[in-house]
């Protein structure tokens, strides 16, 4: 759980299907709400991930607008949160050498994301339409098993929301439309680290215990 960290550049060397096919297996023993097992994901390789990366950058290049099936942020952001992310964000950006005010460079770094920042592999997530929240949860599961094991086989992961801000176009390129449709709910970047990578290196804090748990004994 230590080790597992986003990556955010990764090296080009494919992950073996089987690999990716066994940890799919073995992470849906994840916990769900009697055993509805909400989860599905769509597996992407070789062309596949450049094809619909390409398509990303043409929407986001185009400048439009990115709207996900669903809310992932309270409203209106608790103070601490925003706090958080700003941390997080600026930790980013100082690592890759990108100035606060560089919209230029804030610009590409977004970017980015719909290149997979390089990954061979990529997730997509996605739950039956008007999904609750309890399903989320369950698809957290699932999604966090995957990760922790990517970890043990050298590999690793970036999840993705950004990426689920254009709903309609994965749907499209899915072939989830009428009625297969779904909700997209994240990508998740997938691969082998690259171990020279500055960015890489980026570990957000962590808050202490006291911060988060309560003890009644
Ligand atoms: C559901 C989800 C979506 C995320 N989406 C993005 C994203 O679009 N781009 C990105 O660079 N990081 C994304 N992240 C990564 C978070 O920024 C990261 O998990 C957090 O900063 C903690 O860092 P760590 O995972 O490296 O420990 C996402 C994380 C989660 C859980």
């Amino acid at each position: 759980m230590a080790q597992r960290h986003c990556k955010r550049q990764f090296l080009a060397q494919a992950v073996p299907k089987q690999t990716l096919a066994k940890i799919l297996q073995v992470a849906a023993q994840a916990p769900s709400s009697k055993n509805t097992q909400p989860w599905q994901v769509s597996v992407l390789l070789g062309s596949a991930v450049a094809d619909l990366s390409q398509r990303l950058c043409q929407a986001f290049d185009a400048g439009l607008p990115q709207q996900a099936d669903y809310v992932y942020q309270t409203q209106p952001w608790p103070p601490e949160f925003l706090e958080r992310a700003r941390a997080c964000g600026y930790g980013l950006f100082d690592l890759k050498g990108i100035e606060r005010h560089d919209r230029e460079a804030r610009k590409a770094h977004d970017r980015e994301n719909f290149t997979f920042f390089g990954a061979p592999a990529y997730l997509v997530f996605h739950l039956p339409i008007d999904s609750e929240r309890g399903s989320f949860l369950d698809l957290g599961f699932f999604m966090q098993n995957i990760m922790l094991a990517l970890v043990s086989q050298g590999l690793a992961s970036c999840p993705q929301f950004s990426v689920a801000g254009y709903p309609e176009l994965i749907r499209e390129f899915l072939g989830l439309t009428g009625e297969r449709s779904r909700w997209i709910i994240s990508g998740m970047a997938v691969g082998y680290p690259d171990p020279e990578a500055q960015v890489n290196s980026y570990i957000p804090e962590r808050l202490p215990l006291e911060k988060y748990v309560t003890w009644y004994e």
